[in-house]
């Protein structure tokens, strides 16, 4: 039964200067089915069982950068808009490659239908990828976000909290709201809730303000309604009184949320981007 073949295959991956041990399985090709050890070339993500094979690979390959369009740059942090149908071999190896850090059943491989937003750090050699995002071109369910992830040597730096972000300034300039794709995993839904009651409280906080509905609030931060809601329910600064969503942020309990929710890790500077949506 296909079930009992899913267990973890991959213990290991070799990328750019970066070992790093593996958390679920991927459905890498057959041929990669009893390897323990992956080496990628860290630009065009091409997988190899041998470090000679990607070494060779390495000396060959064009790429310095992921292959797409630069949308952000900041000091030594760049963002590429990767497209999956214009290329499929570079963001198939992507989803092999997070599907290690991923525990979804389900990992669209149909990439054609996705953008892939690669977050790298810039250095004398080219553009090293610490994580990304992958978004649906179109989706009808207003998602934002379909996959994020920080690769294990970069996580708890503050990179997960700019790719968020970044998913968030991106429907700001599209003009609409949005909703990370669900489920969210035990890690991801910690990253959304710090995110969420950042961005809300900051406005909440402000003493001029006065009083403002959910409605102006998703206006201002990109954020679904539902998400504001459940941000503030589980923070009990929402109140549902004859049929309606009253907001009551008493300061001390804002500030209180506030600090426990964490700093905003590293910071999009909204003026650098560079983008037009998708159409
Ligand atoms: N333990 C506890 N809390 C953690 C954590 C950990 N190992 N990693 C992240 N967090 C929480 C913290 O609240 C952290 O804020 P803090 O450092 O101020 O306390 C916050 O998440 C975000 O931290 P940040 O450094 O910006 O996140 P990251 O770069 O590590 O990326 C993910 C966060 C979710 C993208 C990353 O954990 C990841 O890629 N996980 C695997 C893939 C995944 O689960 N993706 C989400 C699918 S929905
Ligand atoms: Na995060």
């Amino acid at each position: 039964h296909e079930e009992f073949t899913k267990v973890k295959n991959i213990e290991t991956i070799e990328l750019g200067r970066h070992q790093m041990d593996t958390w679920y399985f991927s459905p890498f090709p057959p041929e990669f089915k009893d390897c323990k050890k992956l080496y990628f070339c860290e630009y065009s993500l091409a997988f190899f069982k041998r470090r000679s094979q990607m070494i060779r690979h390495m000396k060959k390959c064009p790429l310095r950068h992921p292959p797409g369009t630069e949308i952000y740059r900041n000091g030594s942090v760049c963002m590429f808009e990767v497209d999956g149908k214009k290329e499929k071999a570079f963001c198939q190896n992507l989803c092999y490659l997070a599907k290690l850090f991923l525990d979804h059943k389900t990992l669209y491989y149909d990439v054609d239908l996705f953008l892939f937003y690669i977050l790298c750090e810039l250095d004398e050699r080219g553009a090293h990828i610490v994580g990304y995002f992958s978004k649906e071109k179109c989706s009808e369910e207003g998602y934002n976000l379909a996959c994020i992830l920080t690769l294990p040597a970069y996580q708890r730096k503050g990179y997960g909290k700019f790719l968020i972000s970044m998913s968030y300034e991106l429907s700001k300039v599209e003009g609409k709201v949005g909703t990370p794709e669900r489920p969210l995993s035990d890690l991801g839904r910690v990253s959304y809730h710090g995110y969420w009651t950042r961005e809300l409280l900051a406005i909440l906080r402000d003493p001029d303000i006065g009083s403002i509905s959910i409605k102006e609030l998703s206006e201002l931060t990109a954020i679904k309604p539902d998400d504001i809601i459940n941000t503030l329910q589980t923070l009990g600064l929402i109140q549902y009184q004859k049929g309606q969503h009253v907001i009551c942020a008493a300061p001390k309990l804002v500030e209180k949320h506030l600090k426990a929710a964490g700093g905003p890790g590293l910071v999009v500077d909204p003026a650098k981007i560079v983008w037009t949506p998708y159409n």
